[in-house]
C-alpha cells in the first residue's frame, strides 16, 4: 500500500472511487465550522463530513435527532469557507429524507446550493433505495451509511453494535450491497464487527469508510471532537483514539486568562492601544465629572 498522495486539485467523487480501487486508505473527518474545515483541509484529509453528530458535539443535544436542516446548512456553509481541497459531504439530518423522494431531493439540493457541499450522506439500508436513486438522478453524489445508524437509535434500542447475530449481520450485508447497486459512491460502515466490515468491503463495488468497524475498510472516519479530545463528558466508544486534549487545553487557557485578569496582569501596555499625545493632553485638561448620576 502506498502513502496517500495529496492531489493538487480538489478531491472529487471519481478520485475517491479510484483511490479505493488503488488500495489507498481514505481519510474522512467531521467538521462543523470554518476553522475545523481549514484544519482538516490543511491536514490533507480526503473528505470532510459535516456530520449530524454536530448536534451532540457542537450544539449540546443528547442525540443527533433534533438538529434541523437549517442548522445543518448553516454549519455546512461555514465549513465550506475553510475547505479548499477535500471533498465536502453534508449529512442529511433526521426527517429531511424520510417523507418521500421529492422532499429528500429538495433538501439534498440545499446542501449543494446553499451549503456548498459536493455530496450528501444519509443513513439507512434498503428502505432508502428510492430516495438514493432520486437524489442521484438530481446529479448529487450520495454516500450511504449502514450498520449502527444513530438516527435509528430508538428503533435499534440504543447505540448497539449491529451484526453480532447472523440474522442482523445478513441484513447489514444485504443493505450494503443494495445501496451500492442503487448508486451510492461510498458507504459508511458504523458499529459492526470487524470481520463483517471486511467481508462487506471485499464484496461491495464502492469504497467503504469505517467507524467502529475494524481495519478492513477502504478508509476510516472519526468525529473531530472525539479525536481531538474536544468532546463533551460521557463515555467514549472503544473505537475512539484521542490524538489531542483540546478540551483540557482550552480549560487551562481560559483559567490562565481569568487568573491574569483577576491579578491585574492582563492587559499589559503592549496589549493596549497607546493614547496619542493630543488626546493625552485633552484628557489631562478635562475636569473629571460623573455624568451618570442625577
Ligand atoms: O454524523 C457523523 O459524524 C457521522 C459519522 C460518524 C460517520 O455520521
Amino acid at each position: 500500500m502506498s502513502a496517500q498522495p495529496t492531489p493538487f486539485r480538489r478531491v472529487t467523487v471519481p478520485w475517491i472511487v479510484a483511490a479505493a480501487e488503488d488500495q489507498r486508505p481514505l481519510v474522512m473527518v467531521t467538521a462543523c465550522d470554518a476553522p475545523g474545515g481549514r484544519a482538516a483541509d490543511a491536514a490533507g484529509v480526503d473528505m470532510v463530513l459535516v456530520g449530524d453528530s454536530l448536534a451532540m458535539v457542537a450544539l449540546g443535544h443528547p442525540d443527533t435527532l433534533s438538529v434541523t436542516m437549517d442548522e445543518m446548512i448553516h454549519h455546512t456553509r461555514a465549513v465550506s469557507r475553510g475547505v479548499r481541497r477535500a471533498l465536502l459531504v453534508g449529512d442529511m439530518p433526521y426527517m429531511s429524507y424520510h417523507q418521500g423522494w421529492r422532499e429528500a431531493v429538495r433538501n439534498a439540493g440545499r446542501f449543494i446550493q446553499q451549503g456548498r457541499a459536493q455530496a450528501v450522506k444519509l443513513e439507512g439500508g434498503r428502505r432508502r433505495l428510492e430516495v438514493i436513486r432520486a437524489i442521484g438522478d438530481a446529479e448529487i453524489p450520495v454516500m450511504g451509511h449502514v450498520g449502527l445508524t444513530p438516527q435509528s437509535a430508538h428503533a435499534l434500542g440504543g447505540y448497539r453494535v449491529q451484526g453480532r447475530e447472523v440474522e442482523r449481520a445478513e441484513e447489514v450485508f444485504e443493505d450494503a450491497l443494495a445501496l451500492a447497486a442503487a448508486g451510492v459512491f461510498a458507504l459508511v460502515l458504523e458499529g459492526v464487527p470487524d470481520a463483517l466490515a471486511t467481508a462487506i468491503t471485499a464484496e461491495v463495488s464502492v469504497p467503504t469508510i469505517g467507524i467502529g468497524a475494524g481495519a478492513g475498510c477502504h478508509g476510516q472516519v472519526l468525529v473531530f471532537h472525539d479525536l481531538a479530545g474536544w468532546g463533551g463528558p460521557g463515555p467514549e466508544p472503544r473505537f475512539v483514539r484521542r490524538y489531542a486534549e483540546l478540551g483540557a487545553a482550552a480549560e487551562k487557557a481560559i483559567t490562565a486568562f481569568a487568573d491574569d485578569v483577576r491579578a491585574g496582569r492582563y492587559p499589559s501596555a503592549e496589549e493596549s492601544y497607546p493614547t496619542p499625545e493630543p488626546v493625552q493632553r485633552w484628557l489631562a485638561r478635562r475636569r473629571p465629572e460623573r455624568r451618570d448620576q442625577a
